[in-house]
């Protein structure tokens, strides 16, 4: 690629550098608009039309004309060079298919791998990338809007016109594949269009990592350090390399150096309204249960008079706010400990119920309610009695389990005796975001927004029917989430397989070798790369809790938000479910924990009675059947840390026809098979007893067999509570053909002691609100 302007007579010169000046002029204009409007729609195009072409820099106008596959501009020059695949051999670096953003197509067109990597320090290359984003398009800013899809409109027609001298030659060679040649120009286009979308994917991921690791964790010492360290050795490394062959000084090139100064003089980088064009750039509101409210992020050192909540980690009164990015300074202001979850008013019945179950848990953490609509008063009226009425009156099957409480367990320091009450917040996050994007972010994605928008700096955000059995704090005390400042579950690894296309499409759009030569973000690793998702399993992830810690984790979780806009990802994660682990990833941070068994299935065994193979003999393996997904702990193979889908036995109760349930007769046939007593069982608190992990094959593979044992470890029973059934199946296989040869492989049974089950019911009991 050549210079960005080619002059040769004296008049050439006097006419560039008057539009150069004029751009200088622009540029500062420009810059100091935006950096203060958060409004859209700011037409800049008049200012620039005059002299657009020659703000075209080479690339842009290839790619407008760039078309089909043979004829594809060359990209990743930089990557052939011989400094480029020294430096990969010296970080044992290796991408197979290493797709990498256009910027620094710009960047290595215009200046030296070896210049680049020898002498630039991290804050220096930050300004080379985004200068040449913002030269590459004035106007980029992120599109909330933007287009996945591969549609045969009009785009479609124009490749069919423009290529069609091209594509009919090539037809005659492909015909054998194809019937029509409309299947071959479709089949041609989408495959070009996906090319497309990858590199958009690629491209929007790549500036909204490096935005935030350059200019919103940038103050953070542990990145300061280890950005520092890299940056130290790699000169170090590139000085021996090129030894021989010293590298030309750094210069930025006319363009560069003229967005620089804009922006010297502006003395920002502030782009807030450009990488999150989808926020109001406001912080919500918080409401304490006393009815006060905070326009800003509480202080709950102070707030609660509580020593042991960690305080503001820095004065807010030494930044200056109109310097500074949003986030940032968010990032500084969280603090404490607390549990979060977001509610709409259909879900009012569950929290009630959640927060009388964090009081029998004998819960100190606050806890915030965030909500993105209308909240009723009514909703945060039986929140509140439930949060802060005395609770006194508790359930019979309270006697079972006095013992083990602590003595002060009734009492708390107001007058009134009781469960203790809770410190409960609503956070009113109607104002966070723009109208326009707001229903992006409807339903699961809300949990997507409350992690963000909570004020703790260390968090577990739980769904209003998550049903904790230990007191909260038992997890932020776990193993995998000190060590990593995470803690995620696992899923039932039900064998739904996804295409495993889909994981060789996520790694090819995650970060380049030359992000991690560039800005030193880690590449995807095995970690990730060999988990279930990756392997071809649907549901991997169970979100129904999630803890996270806000310092250490801050840009992996806005990284989180941001994959909900992007639609090739976000679609193969149903809902917010494997976004979790995903931001992680595609942070190039792979410090995130998963809970090391998968969802267990939680209750009775089903009568052996109940559970017979076809010649009436009993089945080796154990069935558990369960409408709730149920988390053990790692930590001793046994405790009951979480179920999910609330504490009834049948969640959809409500909705059942218990005449025709009742009727089936294949299961619960200890029950009276008639509709009342179907009725009072799906009502009750679902009884715990055992639980079942089963296994999963390695491969994931049914396990055949001749034993009529079961091949897979989860099967839905359609026939009773609604399809919410589920059963586990304490082990898969058997003997195969011929006697000699097993197949079998064994799950997990757990069997809780009296005294957990007692704890169970007495929980149930308070969770349905049971005398
Ligand atoms: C690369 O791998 C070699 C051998 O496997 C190891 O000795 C070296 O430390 C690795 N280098 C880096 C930077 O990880
Ligand atoms: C955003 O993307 C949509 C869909 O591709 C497109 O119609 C729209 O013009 C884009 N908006 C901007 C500002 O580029
Ligand atoms: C919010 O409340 C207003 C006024 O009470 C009502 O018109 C609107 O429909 C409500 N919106 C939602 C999403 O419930
Ligand atoms: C990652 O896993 C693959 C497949 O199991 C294996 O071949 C490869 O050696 C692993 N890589 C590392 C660095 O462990």
């Amino acid at each position: 690629m050549g210079k960005l302007l080619r002059y040769t007579s004296k008049r050439s010169v006097i006419i560039y550098y008057t539009f150069a000046l004029i751009g200088l002029v622009g540029i500062l204009s420009w810059y100091q608009h935006n950096s203060q409007l958060l409004s859209d729609d700011i037409d800049l195009h008049s200012t620039y039309d005059i002299y657009d072409e020659y703000y075209k820099l080479p690339s842009l106008v290839q790619d407008a004309t760039a078309s089909h596959s043979d004829e594809e501009p060359e990209v990743g020059q930089f990557k052939n060079t011989e400094i480029y695949s020294l430096l990969l051999d010296s970080y044992n670096l290796t991408k197979e298919c290493d797709k990498h953003s256009s910027i620094y197509e710009e960047i290595f067109s215009n200046h030296g791998v070896s210049t680049v990597l020898g002498q630039l320090d991290f804050a220096k290359r930050c300004d080379l990338f985004f200068t040449n984003v913002f030269l590459k398009n004035h106007n980029w800013r992120f599109n909330t809007s933007q287009s996945y899809d591969i549609t045969y409109d009009g785009p479609y027609e124009k490749f069919c016109q423009q290529n069609s001298k091209k594509l009919k030659t090539e037809f005659i060679k492909e015909r054998a594949r194809f019937n029509k040649f409309s299947d071959f120009t479709r089949k041609t286009y989408a495959e070009n269009r996906q090319r497309e979308i990858e590199q958009t994917v690629v491209d929007e991921l790549t500036i909204f990592r490096l935005y935030n690791k350059c200019f919103v964790t940038d103050d953070d010492p542990i990145q300061q350090s280890k950005i520092k360290n890299f940056i130290t050795q790699q000169k170090q490394m590139v000085d021996k390399i090129g030894s021989s062959n010293p590298s030309k000084k750094f210069e930025f090139t006319k363009y560069e150096d003229l967005f620089q100064k804009g922006k010297e003089k502006s003395n920002r980088n502030n782009f807030d309204h450009r990488i999150y064009p989808w926020l109001s750039l406001e912080t919500p509101i918080f409401e304490r249960w006393t009815g006060k409210v905070y326009n800003d992020i509480p202080n709950y050192r102070e707030i609660l008079n509580d020593p042991s909540q960690p305080g503001k980690r820095k004065s807010s009164f030494f930044s200056k706010p109109t310097n500074t990015n949003f986030f940032k300074q968010y990032k500084n202001d969280c603090n404490g400990r607390g549990i979060v979850l977001t509610v709409a008013d259909k879900h009012v019945d569950y929290t009630v119920n959640l927060i009388h179950l964090l009081r029998a848990l004998n819960n100190k953490l606050p806890i915030q309610i965030v909500y993105f609509y209308n909240f009723s008063q009514e909703s945060k009226k039986a929140i509140l009695r439930a949060a802060r009425d005395d609770y006194s009156h508790l359930p019979d099957s309270f006697k079972n389990v006095d013992s083990y409480f602590p003595s002060d367990y009734l009492e708390n320091n107001h007058k009134t005796r009781g469960l203790p009450k809770q410190e409960v917040w609503f956070v009113n996050a109607a104002n966070v975001l723009n109208e326009r994007d707001k229903q992006k972010f409807n339903g699961f994605a809300n949990k997507l927004l409350a992690t963000l928008f909570n004020s703790f700096n260390e968090f577990m955000l739980i769904d209003a029917d998550t049903v904790m059995m230990k007191n909260p704090e038992t997890f932020f005390e776990m193993k995998g989430y000190k060590e990593t400042g995470t803690l995620f579950f696992k899923d039932r690894f039900v064998l739904q397989k996804r295409d495993l296309e889909e994981g060789k499409l996520f790694n090819r759009v995650s970060q380049s070798t030359v992000d991690k030569l560039m800005f030193d973000v880690e590449p995807m690793t095995n970690h990730t790369l060999q988990r279930e998702f990756f392997r071809g399993l649907v549901h991997t992830m169970e979100s129904g809790m999630v803890l996270l810690n806000r310092e250490k984790h801050f840009s992996s979780i806005l990284m989180i938000t941001h994959l909900n806009f992007i639609k090739p990802i976000r679609k193969k994660s149903y809902g917010d479910k494997e976004l979790f682990w995903l931001g992680f990833a595609f942070n190039g941070d792979e410090n995130y924990h998963f809970n090391s068994y998968s969802a267990a299935s939680v209750g009775e065994l089903t009568l052996p009675s109940d559970w017979q193979k076809p010649d009436g003999t009993p089945h080796y393996s154990q069935e558990l059947c369960s409408s709730h997904p149920a988390q053990i702990s790692e930590e001793d193979g046994h405790s009951l840390l979480w179920i999910n889908s609330g504490f009834g036995y049948c969640p959809q109760a409500k909705s059942i026809d218990f005449n025709k349930e009742s009727k089936i007769g294949r299961r619960l046939t200890f029950l009276p098979q008639t509709m009342e007593a179907f009725k009072q069982y799906y009502f009750d608190p679902l009884r715990i007893r055992h639980a079942i992990i089963p296994p999963v094959d390695d491969k994931l593979n049914k396990r055949y067999n001749y034993n009529d044992e079961p091949t897979e470890g989860w099967l839905m029973d359609r026939d009773y509570c609604k399809r919410y059934l589920w059963c586990a199946y304490s082990s898969i296989g058997g003997k195969l053909e011929g006697g000699d040869k097993d197949n079998k492989l064994e799950g997990k049974i757990i069997t809780f002691s009296d005294k957990e089950r007692q704890l169970f019911d007495y929980y149930g009991d308070i969770w349905m609100g049971m005398e």
